[in-house]
């Protein structure tokens, strides 16, 4: 056996894809624990690639692939999502292996000929339509907008699987390939992490293609996603994460973000922190100076409260807190309660245009900003803990 080879995952379905521990930046999403591009082999009488890895793993995956058959050998490629992660290698693919065939949905050929300039190749399939594989088949259905307009999902029903691109997935490389081999903690961390920073502002539309899904009747017992670890076991549990996640249970939990100058404004977090947890809440002080922006997105699935707290640079908010909250904004988490402060020398706008992100991102703001010139004193930590009792109170009320 080669380094590189397939791994099975059912009767004539192999993993052939490949494991990037290095990777740690997913389009602004910090993927400490790396990720795995996944594609798989469908050994039936037509030989069938599901979906090609980011570019520069081809080598890998036509390692995994020639451990089972000659790559010339695959007739059908199907491409169930068009986003580089998964296309990256497939006009590549297509030139080397010349398949008779691939699919991708309506969307998908667009999207492929917007990126790669491969729309001719693709041919469309409908939502529903089944193409036999010879003793194997596979049926298309569409989940637009999990996560782009392009992607679809796969399901053999001879292997009773579900080949569901990003939708399960997580960012985990893992030499392990089933999710029962991993640290069942690990998993809900990271799929919370990878649906908190991937699919929290399209929650609508995962709600929608979990409904259609459940009404296929489908009679999966294995779900393969494209990125992470596969399903084979309690696959009713990711999806129920998955069903939590759409419509989130906010709790008593408050995030209490900042970053800091001359700490005027970090003393101001712990006090408002102080406060917070007088009054019942479960407060975490979030300093951006060492907490990555995705982070505070998966402290947002199920947070009730945002605090937010900034110093004023040269007339603006400080740069690491406008950056995450330009990036939470755009992931739209619904029904926080929340409040701003922070420090200045001498204009002190910071405030104000965190109140405009908090209004923006439809918070319900429950006080006034509480704001300290230089240094903050007694009378200052005194508010700080109040703004923190404030929030608190309105969000044990509300979530508790
Ligand atoms: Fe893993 Fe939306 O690509």
């Amino acid at each position: 056996m080669g380094a590189f080879a397939a791994k099975p995952v059912a009767e004539n379905v192999y993993w052939v894809g490949a494991v990037d521990w290095a990777v740690r930046d997913f389009h602004g999403y910090n993927t400490e624990r790396g990720t795995t591009y996944n594609a798989y082999l469908i050994k039936a009488e037509t030989i069938t690639l599901i979906d090609t890895v980011k570019q520069g793993f081809r080598d890998e995956m036509f390692a995994r692939i020639s451990s089972i058959c000659d790559p010339t050998e695959i007739d059908v490629i199907v491409s169930n999502h068009a986003e580089p992660d998964h296309s990256g290698e497939l006009a590549e693919t297509i030139r080397d292996i010349e398949p008779s065939v691939v699919y991708a949905s309506k969307n998908g050929k667009k999207a492929l000929q917007e990126y790669f300039g491969i729309g001719e190749q693709i041919t469309p399939v409908e939502e529903g339509q089944t193409v036999d594989l010879g003793a194997m088949s596979l049926v298309f259905a569409e989940t637009r907008m999990c996560h782009w307009p392009d992607s679809m999902v796969s399901y053999c029903p001879e292997a009773k699987l579900l080949f569901s691109q990003d939708a399960f997935g997580m960012h985990l490389a893992s030499f392990e390939r089933f999710a029962d081999e991993i640290d069942a903690g690990v998993l809900h961390y990271e799929a919370a992490k990878y649906y908190a920073n991937i699919l929290m502002p399209l929650s609508h539309f995962v709600a929608k293609s979990l409904e259609k899904l459940g009404g296929l009747g489908l009679n999966t017992e294995i779900v393969a996603p494209d990125h992470g670890p596969i399903w084979r076991q309690d696959i009713e549990k990711v999806i129920h994460w998955y069903a939590g996640w759409a419509n989130p249970k906010r709790t008593s939990s408050v995030i209490v973000v900042y970053d800091t100058m001359w700490q005027s404004t970090e003393t101001m977090a712990r006090a408002v922190s102080e406060g917070l947890g007088d009054a019942g809440a479960h407060p975490t002080v979030m300093a951006l100076s060492g907490t990555h922006r995705s982070d505070v997105a998966t402290k947002l699935l199920n947070a009730g409260g945002l605090v937010v707290g900034a110093p004023t640079l040269n007339n603006e908010i400080f740069p690491r807190v406008a950056d995450t909250l330009t990036y939470v904004k755009g992931l739209r988490p619904t029904g926080l309660i929340g409040a701003a402060f922070g420090s200045f020398g001498w204009s002190g706008e910071s405030v104000k245009k965190l109140s405009e992100f908090l209004d923006a991102m439809q918070v319900d703001v429950v006080q006034e900003p509480v704001t300290s010139r230089y240094a903050p004193n007694g009378d200052v930590f005194d508010q700080c803990f109040a703004l923190g009792q404030t929030v608190g109170k309105r969000v044990v009320q509300a979530y508790g």
